[in-house]
C-alpha cells in the first residue's frame, strides 16, 4: 500500500490564519510516501513567499514532488517572466519543474502547466505541449500494466461540473490521448481553488480509458472561491486501486469530509 497526500495552491503571501500548521500536523499524523505539491506556492513570486516555500518543503514528510503554478512566475519584471520564467522555482523548490517518481506499486509524474504567456485575456491559465505529453506517455509505458500511474498539474483537465466554459490546460484534448494509451489512471490538479473530481470521459468524449480527474481546492490561502473552504486529500493506493480521503479547514482544523469538529 502506498500512501499520497496532494496538496496545492499553499499562496505564501495570502495565508489563512493557523491552516499551514494544522495542515502539517495533520499531515504528519497520514505519515504520507509520497506528498505531491500542485504549484501556487506563492501570490507574487517574492523571495519572502519562496522562503517560506522552501522551509515547507524541508519540512514535508516522504518524497515530495512539485510543480510551478501561474502565481509562481516572476510577476513584476517581465524579462525575466518570458526570459526565464520557472528559475525562481528551480532555485527554492527543485531543480526539476517535471518530477518522476516510481516504486513496484505507482508511477507520478508532474506536468509543468504553467506558462508566461496564453492566448487568454489573462496570463494565468496553462497549457501542455505534444513534447510534455510524449514525455508522460514514454514514462508511464516504462511503468508497465500493474503500477497505478499519477498525473499532476495546476492546470485543471476537466472542468467544474457546473461550468462546462472553463478554461483548461490548453491541449489537453490531445494530451489526455496520449495519457490514456499509456494507462494513465488518475490526474490531479488545482488553481480554481474549487474541490471537485470525475472522470475525464464525463467531458471529454474521446476518451475510452476510465481516468479520474481530482481537483484540490486551496490548501492553506484565504484567497478562496465560492466560499470553497481550504482543504486537502489522500490517497491510499493498493492493488492497482485509490481510496481518496478529503480534509477540509473546518476554522480551526482540518477535519476528514463528513466529520465533525
Ligand atoms: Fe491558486
Ligand atoms: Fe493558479
Amino acid at each position: 500500500m502506498r500512501t499520497l497526500v496532494h496538496i496545492t495552491d499553499i499562496h505564501f503571501g495570502k495565508l489563512t490564519a493557523g491552516a499551514m500548521e494544522k495542515m502539517e500536523a495533520r499531515i504528519a499524523e497520514i505519515a504520507p510516501d509520497i506528498c505531491t505539491v500542485g504549484g501556487d506556492f506563492t501570490m507574487r513570486s517574492r523571495p519572502r513567499e519562496w522562503i517560506g516555500a522552501r522551509a515547507l518543503i524541508e519540512r514535508l514528510p516522504g518524497v515530495v514532488l512539485a510543480v510551478p503554478g501561474n502565481h509562481d512566475l516572476p510577476y513584476v519584471n517581465l524579462w525575466e517572466r518570458f526570459r526565464h520564467p520557472y528559475r525562481r522555482f528551480k532555485r527554492y523548490i527543485h531543480e526539476n519543474p517535471e518530477p518522476t517518481y516510481m516504486d513496484d506499486e505507482i508511477a507520478v509524474m508532474g506536468i509543468n502547466t504553467a506558462r508566461p504567456w496564453v492566448p487568454h485575456y489573462t496570463w494565468k491559465e496553462g497549457a501542455i505541449s505534444d513534447a510534455q505529453a510524449a514525455a508522460a506517455g514514454r514514462f508511464f509505458r516504462q511503468a508497465g500494466a500493474n503500477r497505478f500511474k499519477i498525473v499532476f498539474a495546476h492546470h485543471p483537465f476537466l472542468p467544474p461540473p457546473d461550468r462546462p466554459r472553463t478554461y483548461l490546460v490548453r491541449n489537453a484534448a490531445a494530451a489526455l490521448s496520449v495519457f490514456e494509451d499509456a494507462g494513465v489512471d488518475m490526474i490531479l490538479g488545482g488553481h480554481l481553488h474549487l474541490a471537485y473530481s470525475g472522470d475525464i470521459a464525463s467531458f471529454h468524449t474521446h476518451i475510452r480509458r476510465p481516468m479520474t480527474c481530482i481537483q484540490g481546492p486551496t490548501v492553506t490561502s484565504s484567497r478562496l472561491r465560492d466560499r470553497e473552504p481550504n482543504g486537502f486529500f489522500h490517497l491510499c493506493i493498493e492493488s492497482g486501486r485509490a481510496e481518496v480521503t478529503t480534509w477540509q479547514w473546518s476554522g480551526s482544523d482540518f477535519m476528514k469530509a463528513g466529520a465533525r469538529p
